[in-house]
């Protein structure tokens, strides 16, 4: 494939296609076990034909892995298992030459418990500058061996550690993730040098972790909340009163990072992963901020035609009226993959159903593999950016029957094995049908592959008619053609609780129909430009959606 110009237009990323790698299980080309990041470069060529505008990765920075990587030793390094920031350097020049944007993940609430900052930090008496950086309290209860609040981790457990000195460190995460102190001005000044330092590496954009969790209430008393998380979509107060998530203060934060991106040229993307309500999420994604915010209410939907408009309705007009640009997401290295929810009744516990090992209930898999492809045509025709996380165009289910010793996300230990975690999303890709890793690299990956994981990898669906890849070829090539602003229209067939059709036109003329009823439907006029399966004779089959140019209006 001939070299692509790189797009230089300062809002490349408001309808990008944006494709996440999770480094660790992409491509493992020294055989370690672990993906590296020439691993990803070698497969460049493959993201460059499925079409992407972006990559997103994950991170790569050094890590013991307490939390998959997201626990950072140092922010401006690659940790040596993976990789060289030489060989960072020759991913970036490689992708910007294919015409693909570098996005890479930003981790400021916390660190690691490696990272210098950290071990200064414990070296240091109660009260020092060093300690400062982090959240040190000393203990309740009378002689202090209590937490200091009842606040608790994301992962189980107190969201506090206690060190020898007798003080206790906050963690919303696992206890190798210390908590940093946003008021103070030096932790402030370090994550600006970080942006300059990538952006200066030629990195385009950032994806922000936990963004709506730096700025908390550490006044005295601290507050308890009562030890549990409030469900942050639909409980977290809506006025930034929670002394943990979401507060008013976090947006000054940001505003300051936006004057360093926007110092660039062109101006450096960024999107917000905050677990907030619609309302309050597009904060984060204003101009002046950073520009996007991931919508996750569209991946949580159910099945249904009406809750989807519904979400896909405030996705899109909350968006507009903050001047951001909507991002759509179906899976991602946190959540059960999208393919494995279809294939479940609605209202499944999906933990309990990663705890029978996917047996209970069973999933009807062809039922999710076609609501899959349904479901990433119908995310594909909206607009906004699309987040698309790897391996969902091979149509990877999740590997719900990993065993208890292989676990590696903290959540299995945290919770006391009542959780058992992210790690099937994350299983190793498949790019052979055979070989001892299905080509993912090396004997032995970091987490085991099933065996019918030959039949779904790169290989076996390359230039196969039909096949998942083929279809996000497609459809990737397409989008891109058929174009639109970042306007939609509903083709009505009735008031939208009634209707089981999501019938939308692009502002180019152009239509998506998913049909969400149990029966055929008429296809509505036009020519079929793609379909997510098989189509009837002139009807729209159940679980499919179809793309449409009109002939005539
Ligand atoms: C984000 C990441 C998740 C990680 C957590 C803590 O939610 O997506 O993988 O565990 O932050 O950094």
């Amino acid at each position: 494939m001939p070299p692509t110009t790189p797009d230089r237009s300062a809002d490349w990323w408001r309808q990008a296609v944006v494709y996440q790698v999770y480094p660790r299980s992409f491509r493992d080309l020294d055989g370690d076990g672990l993906g590296d990041i020439a691993g990803v470069t070698e497969r460049l060529p493959y993201l460059q034909r499925l079409g992407v505008d972006a990559v997103w990765l994950s991170p790569f920075y050094p890590s013991a892995l307490a939390d998959g990587g997201y626990d950072v030793d140092d922010y401006r390094d690659v940790d040596p298992r993976l990789g060289t920031l030489g060989q960072f350097d020759e991913l970036v020049a490689e992708a910007h030459r294919r015409g693909i944007k570098v996005i890479v993940d930003i981790v400021p609430n916390h660190t690691s418990d490696r990272h210098a900052w950290f071990q200064e930090a414990l070296a240091s008496p109660p009260g020092s500058p060093a300690r400062d950086r982090y959240v040190f309290r000393d203990g309740s209860g009378p002689d202090g061996s209590r937490p200091p609040s009842d606040w608790m981790s994301h992962f189980g457990g107190p969201a506090w550690t206690q060190v020898p000195d007798g003080q206790w460190y906050l963690h919303l995460f696992a206890r190798e993730q210390p908590d940093l102190n946003w008021a103070n001005q030096e932790v402030r000044e370090d994550f600006l040098h970080t942006l300059r330092f990538w952006s200066d590496r030629g990195v385009d954009g950032f994806r922000v972790d936990v963004a709506h969790a730096l700025a908390k209430d550490l006044s005295e008393p601290l507050r308890n909340y009562g030890g549990t998380h409030p469900d942050a979509l639909t409980e977290l107060p809506l006025d930034g009163s929670h002394p943990l998530f979401d507060r008013d203060e976090v947006h000054e934060i940001f505003r300051e990072w936006r004057k360093v991106l926007d110092s660039y040229d062109p101006p450096r993307s960024a999107v917000a992963e905050a677990w907030v309500t619609t309302s309050r999420r597009v904060l984060y994604a204003r101009p002046d901020e950073l520009g996007q915010a991931f919508n996750f209410e569209f991946l949580v939907s159910p099945w249904s035609a009406a809750q989807f408009r519904v979400e896909i309705d405030g996705a899109l007009s909350a968006a507009a009226a903050a001047g951001a640009s909507a991002t759509w997401v179906l899976s991602n290295h946190d959540v059960v993959r999208h393919r494995s929810r279809y294939a479940l009744p609605a209202g499944t516990d999906l933990n309990a159903w990663l705890l029978s090992g996917g047996t209970a209930p069973e999933p009807d898999d062809e039922a999710g593999l076609r609501r899959a492809r349904a479901a990433t045509l119908l995310m594909l025709a909206l607009p906004g950016s699309a987040y698309v996380y790897q391996g969902e165009e091979l149509g990877l289910p999740e590997v719900a029957d990993l065993a208890p010793e292989v676990l590696q996300d903290p959540i299995w230990a945290r919770t006391g094995q009542v959780e058992k975690g992210r790690d099937g999303c994350r299983v190793p890709l498949p790019w052979t049908r055979t070989g001892a890793s299905f080509g993912f690299g090396g004997e032995h990956p970091w987490l085991p592959q099933p065996a019918g994981f030959g039949e779904l990898s790169a290989e076996a669906q390359d230039g196969v008619a039909g096949s998942t890849l083929e279809l996000y070829r497609a459809a990737l090539r397409l989008r891109r053609e058929l174009g639109g602003d970042e306007s939609l229209q509903w083709v009505d067939a009735g008031p939208p609780a009634l209707t089981h059709l999501l019938h939308l036109r692009r502002s180019t003329g152009w239509e998506s129909v998913t049909n969400l009823a149990d029966a055929d439907v008429a296809l509505p006029a036009g020519e079929v430009v793609l379909a997510s399966g098989p189509l009837g004779e002139g009807t729209l089959p159940p679980d499919t959606t179809v793309w449409l140019r009109r002939t005539s209006d």
